[in-house]
Formats: C-alpha cells, structure tokens, sequence
C-alpha cells in the first residue's frame, strides 16, 4: 500500500498504517540480522527495525548518527512490556538517505563528545542542541511562553513590541549596552518598563516578551547579557492586588506547563520532584530578610552581618531561599538599593512598594514594584540616581497628562526555566547563551 507522509507525533497512534516518516537518525544498533534506528523528527523519537536484506545492505552499514533519512514501513503497536516511545515500532522495507553525516574524526559524537569543555560544548550549541536533554528544555520553553500569553490574555491585557534601541536606561548605567546610533548615543534596553507604563493610557494593562540586555561582566549561573523577559504594566491597582497577580500568574502558567500534553512530561523527566507553588506565597518583607539572615549566620558582601540598606547579594539570597525552601514573595526593599522609580510605602517612606520573587535553586526570578506617580518625586528619583531627565520627557509626562497608580514587573524567562527545569544554570535555559566573552554560534 502506499505510504502516507506522517511526523513521528503521529505515527504512535496510527498502528497497522504503511507510514513514509522523515527526520534524523538520533540512535543506531547494528545487530547484523536487525538494525534498530530511533528516529528524531522534532515531534518526538520513533523508534524503527530493519530487518533482513536492508539490515545485511551495505549502505546500511554506513548509516551514522544525525543522518537525515526518510523511513517507509508499518507502524505496529508493541505488546506491554516493550517499550519504545509511543508504545510503537516501524517496521522499515525501504529508506531513502537524504543526507549522510560525517563518520571518524568529524562525527557528531566526537563533536559534542559527554566530559567535554563546557566551552567547546557551547561552540557546538548548534548540535548539542539536538539532545535530549536541552531539546526537552526548549519545548518547555515553549509551553511556558504560550502559557504566559494564554494568562495575560485571559485577563484582557495588550501585548506590544516596544523598541529595543532606546536612549534611556532602567536598572542602572553601569549594564548598559552602548550604541552608536548615526552618531548619537543610544543603548540596547535593559528593560522594557518605562515604555510599557506609557501604553496604560491608550491600552490598558500591557504586556510584552522581549529580549533585554545587560552588560553583566561576571560570570555567574544566573546572568545572561541577553535575555527574554517577559515584563507587564497595570493601571488602577494597590501594591496588594499587584502581588496577588504575581503569584497568580506563575501558579496558573506553571500549573498550564505541568498540564501541557508535551511539556509537562518532559517538566517530570528533567525535575522529578517538581511540584507547583500554592498561593498565597510566603511574604517576607526585606528587614525581616536582614533579621533572618544574621540569626543564619549568613554574613553580607563584607564577610559582616548585614545592616538595613546592604544588597542581598547572589550567594546570600540564594542560601536563604534555599534553606526556607518555599517560593518567597520579598518585599519593602529600601530606596537607596532600589531604582528611581519605586514608590514608597505610605506608612513608611524609607522602603519601597517593591518585590523580588525567589525561588529555591535559583533566587530572584522577577523584580517589581509600584511606581512612582507624582512628578515631584520622581524628579527626586532621578536626581538620587543622578540621571540627567532630558530623554526621559515622554516618561514623565504619563504623570502630567492624567496620572494613575501603576505597577508592574519583570520574569527573567531563562531564570524560571532553570527553576521549573531544574536546570544548573540559565545558559541550559537559552538557546544561544550570551554572557561575557561568548556571541557565537
Ligand atoms: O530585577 P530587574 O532588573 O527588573 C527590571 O528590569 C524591571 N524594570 C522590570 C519591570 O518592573 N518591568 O529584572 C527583572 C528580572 C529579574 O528578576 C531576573 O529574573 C531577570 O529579569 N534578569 C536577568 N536574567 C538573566 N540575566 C540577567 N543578566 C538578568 N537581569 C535580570
Ligand atoms: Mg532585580
């Protein structure tokens, strides 16, 4: 009979089908009367039997992995104790090689060979990406990020794209990215913020997933000098409902992942243990961080205790998540460690509306906060942080024209992967890290 056209997705629930499957030769075993290939199209692995004459053919001898083929044959269901994924065999009577990957010293697995230097590993991130392991990470990517559009959807937010040259910073000069812009200066965004809080007006709620970029100089297994983030700005709310949305998103997004026919099988295989967060998180305001750290012992960037305005740095914060264990909600940060934007809290003008979400294994994964919005004093800001306003007119003009109260936040998308995947470092979270000292492939 003749053979339907079929990606490997397919072929698990279409047994007793004569199939015609294409994609790369993932595995390979030559047992000299059968030769097993497990196929890889991208939609899953499939695994294929050729028998007799094909298996004894001398072209099939040649056959070498990441070898492009076309399988003819027929799907057959394998009785229970067999197990291949999808629960299926092909059972091939003709192949087609459509391109023939190198053997010896040029193989794919002399290329991205297991042990060796991370380094070489990454000058190879075209092929290692064809593994199992970061091929399942970048598909839970994707279910997470049509989660993310799926929640902010439901809630009637706007998606947009705003520009990524701008020519005003967010998080500080000392990680920006310059430009030279037909001569004037201009940056890569850190931070699609200050835009998004200018749609309130015409859009509402807005949100956007778009790269951002920092010139982060130390290498650690959380900074990336770009990555994807996924930033959103509301009108009309207190700093209270603004948390509840946060934990709201990532408990539904995380949970839509779990759910994911595809994602969230992949989610149990990389991070067994991985359960999702209940709401309401735990709320830990930053001065009883500073409590709970020096009764920890856990000592600040000086090797001494830590006093009220020091950064919770990296390792610090990380020791704390991990020893409470649970998803914090960490609030009220002072002024003085924070941007120019934040608002503070009305009972006590020293600390912020702010909030970072940490997360066991990782840390921080999103910051946020109430915005300033009073003109007045968000010239203060800017004048703390010794930002010269010229460029920043059409930012503060959402106070002149009709102000409201706003907030909003930022999801560093590599650094909840790394947490819902469990992997070491977000650069296994993104396609094509790029981190000080790497821009290729
Ligand atoms: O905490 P950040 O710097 O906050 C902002 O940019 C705000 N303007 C966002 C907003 O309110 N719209 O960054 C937000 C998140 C962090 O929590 C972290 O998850 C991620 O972005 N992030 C990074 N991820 C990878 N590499 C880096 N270098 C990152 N810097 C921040
Ligand atoms: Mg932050």
């Amino acid at each position: 009979p003749p053979a339907q056209r079929m990606k490997v997705e397919k072929t698990y629930s279409a047994a007793g089908q004569r199939v015609k499957v294409s994609g790369w030769i993932h595995r390979i075993r030559n047992n000299k009367s059968l030769v097993f290939v497990v196929l890889r199209d991208g939609t899953g692995y499939l695994q294929a039997v050729l028998p007799g004459d094909l298996a004894r053919a001398h072209q099939t001898s040649t056959l070498t992995l990441e070898t492009s083929i076309t399988l003819y044959g027929t799907i057959t269901k394998l009785p229970e104790g067999k197990t291949a994924p999808g629960g299926v065999e092909l059972t091939v009577d003709y192949y087609e090689i459509v391109g023939l990957a190198p053997s010896g010293e040029d193989s794919f697995t002399n290329k991205i060979a297991e042990g060796a230097d991370p380094s070489l590993l990454l000058d190879q991130r075209h092929l290692a990406l064809r593994g199992e392991t970061l091929s399942a990470v970048m598909k839970v990517r994707a279910a997470f990020l049509k989660a993310v559009r799926a929640f902010y959807d439901k809630f009637g937010f706007t998606e947009v794209t705003p520009p990524c040259m701008v020519q005003t910073q967010v998080e500080g000069g000392s990680t920006l990215f310059k430009l030279d812009y037909y001569g004037e200066e201009a940056y890569l965004t850190q931070s699609s913020q200050l835009y998004l809080e200018t749609l309130l007006a015409s859009l509402g709620d807005v949100y956007c997933i778009q790269e951002s970029f920092r010139a982060e100089r130390s290498h650690t297994r959380r900074h990336l000098s770009e990555y994807t983030h996924i930033e959103a700005e509301m009108c009309f709310l207190d700093f209270d409902e603004f948390l509840t949305h946060i934990e709201s998103l990532i408990t539904n997004v995380v949970q839509a992942v779990v759910d994911d026919p595809i994602a969230g099988p992949l989610v149990k295989q990389l991070n067994p243990d991985f359960k999702v967060p209940q709401m309401p998180f735990m709320r830990l305001e930053y001065k009883d961080a500073i409590k709970w750290l020096n009764e920890h012992d856990i000592k600040n960037e000086e090797g001494e205790d830590f006093k009220f305005g020091d950064d919770i740095a990296e390792a610090a914060e990380r020791k704390m998540t991990d020893t409470i264990g649970v998803p914090i909600l960490l609030t009220r940060f002072p002024v003085e460690i924070k941007s120019f934007y934040m608002k503070r809290c009305a009972d006590d003008p020293s600390v912020t509306e702010s909030v970072d979400v940490l997360m066991p294994t990782v840390g921080e994964i999103t910051g946020g906060s109430m915005r300033i919005d009073d003109t007045k004093e968000l010239m203060e800001g800017f004048a703390r942080e010794g930002i010269n306003t010229d460029a920043y007119y059409w930012f503060i003009d959402q106070r002149k024209y009709g102000t409201c109260p706003h907030g909003g936040y930022g999801i560093g998308t590599e650094r909840i992967l790394a947490w819902l995947c469990d992997r070491f470092t977000v650069r296994d979270c993104s396609l094509y890290p790029r981190f000080s000292g790497r821009c290729k492939p």
